[in-house]
C-alpha cells in the first residue's frame, strides 16, 4: 500500500520523506490557499519544489472546468516535472480530459470521487488514480470504507489498472481499514501515518529494556 500525504506544507512533506515511508503528496486548490500559496506563479513554483523533497507522484489540481481549459492547464502542469500527475475533477468534461491524457501519456487522479459508479466510469476513461472521499463521507453520515470495497470489487473483476487512492483519510483507522480492503493508496495527513507508531506497550516496554540495561552497565 502506498502512503501519501495531503498537504501543501513543506515542512510536513520533508518530515514525512524523512521518516523514510512516503510514497507521493497530494494538493488541492485549499490545501494551497491554507499555506498562503497564490498566483499561478507561486502555486506553480510550489509544485516543482514538492517533486524536489520527495521521490514519487505528486497530485497537482487543474481549476478549469471545461475540456479545453483542463487540456490546456493538465499539459502546463505535467510539464513542470516528471512526478506530477494531473488531478482532474470528477466532472463530464473532466472525464472526456481524462480519457485525452490517458491517450496521450500523462498520467491522471480523478478526484472528488463519491460514488461506485464515478469510479468506473474514471477509470474506464483511462484514470491513473481514482480519488473516493472517505472522510467527507463520513461526515454525512454515509460508509467511506464501503466505497473502498465497491470500487476494490468492480476494479478486480475486470482488471482496472486504475489504482484506488483513498483521500480525505483522517485517522489511522482509516489507513488500516484501507489497508485490510486492498485499497492501493491511501493520502492523508502526517499525524494518520505517525498514528500507526504509537503503542503505549512498546513505550512502557523501551523504558524496561532501557532501565534494565543500565542496571548491568
Ligand atoms: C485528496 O486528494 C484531497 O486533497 C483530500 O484528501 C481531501 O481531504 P479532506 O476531506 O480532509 O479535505
Amino acid at each position: 500500500m502506498k502512503f501519501f500525504i495531503d498537504t501543501a506544507n513543506l515542512d510536513q512533506i520533508r518530515e514525512a520523506q524523512d521518516l523514510g515511508v512516503l510514497d507521493g503528496v497530494t494538493t488541492n486548490p485549499s490545501l494551497m490557499a491554507k499555506e498562503g500559496i497564490t498566483g499561478r506563479n507561486n502555486i506553480l513554483k510550489h509544485y516543482v519544489d514538492i517533486c524536489n523533497i520527495v521521490d514519487g507522484d505528486v497530485s497537482a489540481e487543474v481549476i478549469a472546468t471545461d475540456f479545453d481549459g483542463m487540456v490546456k492547464e493538465g499539459e502546463q502542469l505535467a510539464e513542470l516535472h516528471e512526478q506530477i500527475v494531473v488531478k482532474i475533477p470528477m466532472i463530464k468534461e473532466g472525464i472526456k480530459a481524462i480519457k485525452y491524457f490517458s491517450d496521450n501519456g500523462i498520467r491522471t487522479n480523478c478526484t472528488l470521487v463519491f460514488s461506485a459508479g464515478q469510479a468506473l466510469l474514471a477509470a474506464k476513461a483511462g484514470a491513473t488514480y481514482v480519488s473516493p472521499f472517505i472522510g467527507r463521507l463520513d461526515d454525512i453520515s454515509t460508509d467511506g470504507l464501503n466505497l473502498i470495497a465497491e470500487i476494490r470489487l468492480i476494479y478486480d473483476n475486470y482488471g482496472f489498472e486504475t489504482q484506488i487512492l483513498a483521500a480525505s483519510v483522517r485517522h489511522t483507522m482509516h489507513v488500516l481499514e484501507c489497508a485490510k480492503i486492498g485499497s492501493d493508496v491511501m493520502t492523508g495527513p502526517l499525524s494518520s501515518i505517525e498514528g500507526l507508531l504509537k503503542h503505549p506497550l512498546t513505550d512502557i516496554g523501551l523504558e524496561k529494556f532501557l532501565a534494565d540495561y543500565k542496571k548491568g552497565n
